[in-house]
């Protein structure tokens, strides 16, 4: 009924700690995601190189890319926007990069400041340019189950972004609920119209846990044979120009979840939880997952 196994791709050092108040020194940010590396985490998405005024939290995103320790076997893949992000990303010795839109017109304009139909040749040179040397190129559709200035999405208009991006040749795509409304009717809804066109195998889902939902999603997700999923570590994350976004679904809560469900990640708790542990204190508050908090109270 479920799959086997699931990879699950951690986005708190991007997704994470781009929505955080507090600026993480670069120095333990590098050494947050070596601590990551050692769990068993086959993905970390490290940083992001978009513009330093619009995420100033991860302005040190060269710094971080170029000094962490690497692991065979992990792939340390970032955000680009553009070019220039590109090209700033591949200097810093990225793995793979990834790029982003929105299914609604107005979070895109907020988010990157172009229009739908102004952003598909900006990310379709990155993609010819990332091929050229050798990159994999992860493709990301914000907005998905419902925008913050728009309400609703039509999945036909996903469907439209999805088969751009997928014509310009990512390798996969992942699914955002950015601002965490979804259900896990809603989730079986949207995939069934995406199975139809694309391989399972292609598809990731991106789920914020704003309303409580996340888990279920990703149940809903498991249930239609998805099985690569991002999340970030004790539920830090969020989108700043997506007013109510929170945080991501945590990566501790999804491990427990497919822990006892007996599907394989790869992912060892105990060290997991160290380095939660250790980006708590850097950030300076109790960090909201539930797996932490059960630790938190004891
Ligand atoms: P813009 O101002 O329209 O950019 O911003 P531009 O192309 O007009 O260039 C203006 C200046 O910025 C130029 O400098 C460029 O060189 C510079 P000048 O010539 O004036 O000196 N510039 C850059 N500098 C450094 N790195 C770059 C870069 N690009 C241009 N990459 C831009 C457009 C996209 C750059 C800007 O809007 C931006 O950086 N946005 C970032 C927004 C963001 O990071 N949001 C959060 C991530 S998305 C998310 O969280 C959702 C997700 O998690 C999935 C989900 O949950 O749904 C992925
Ligand atoms: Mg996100």
């Amino acid at each position: 009924k479920w799959p086997k196994q699931v990879t699950i791709k951690e986005v708190g050092p991007r997704d994470g700690l781009q929505n955080e108040k507090a600026f993480i020194s670069t120095k333990d940010k590098i050494a947050w995601i070596n601590q990551l590396s050692k769990t068993g985490l086959t993905y970390i998405e490290i940083t992001s190189f978009v513009h330093p005024k619009w995420i100033p939290q991860l302005a040190d995103a060269a710094e971080v890319a170029a000094n962490i320790e690497k692991i065979q076997g992990v792939t340390y893949a970032a955000l680009v926007p553009n070019l220039k992000g590109l090209e700033r990303a591949l200097a810093a010795g990225v793995d793979e990069v990834s790029v982003f839109m929105s299914a609604s017109e107005t979070h895109n304009r907020k988010n990157i400041n172009k229009s739908i139909a102004e952003t598909f040749p900006v990310l379709q040179e990155v993609v010819i340019q990332a091929k050229k040397v050798g990159k994999t190129v992860r493709g990301y559709v914000s907005t998905v189950f419902g925008c913050p200035y728009e309400g609703s999405i039509d999945v036909e208009q996903t469907i439209k972004v999805a088969d751009k991006l997928f014509e310009m040749g990512i390798d996969e795509l992942s699914l955002g609920d950015t601002i965490g409304v979804a259900n896990p009717r809603q989730v079986q809804e949207v995939l069934e119209q995406f199975l139809k066109r694309f391989p399972k195998e292609k598809l990731a889902m991106h789920f914020h846990n704003t309303r409580g939902t996340a888990l279920a999603n990703v149940l809903a997700s498991l249930e239609m044979g998805i099985t690569t999923f991002d999340s970030a570590l004790g539920g830090l994350g969020g989108c700043p120009y997506a007013p109510g976004a929170s945080g991501n679904l945590a990566t501790d809560d999804l491990l427990y979840m497919l822990d006892g469900m007996g599907i394989a990640t790869g992912v060892q708790m105990e060290l997991l939880v160290k380095a939660a542990l250790f980006i708590q204190e850097k950030i300076g508050r109790k960090l909201n997952s539930h797996y932490l908090q059960t630790l938190n109270e004891s």
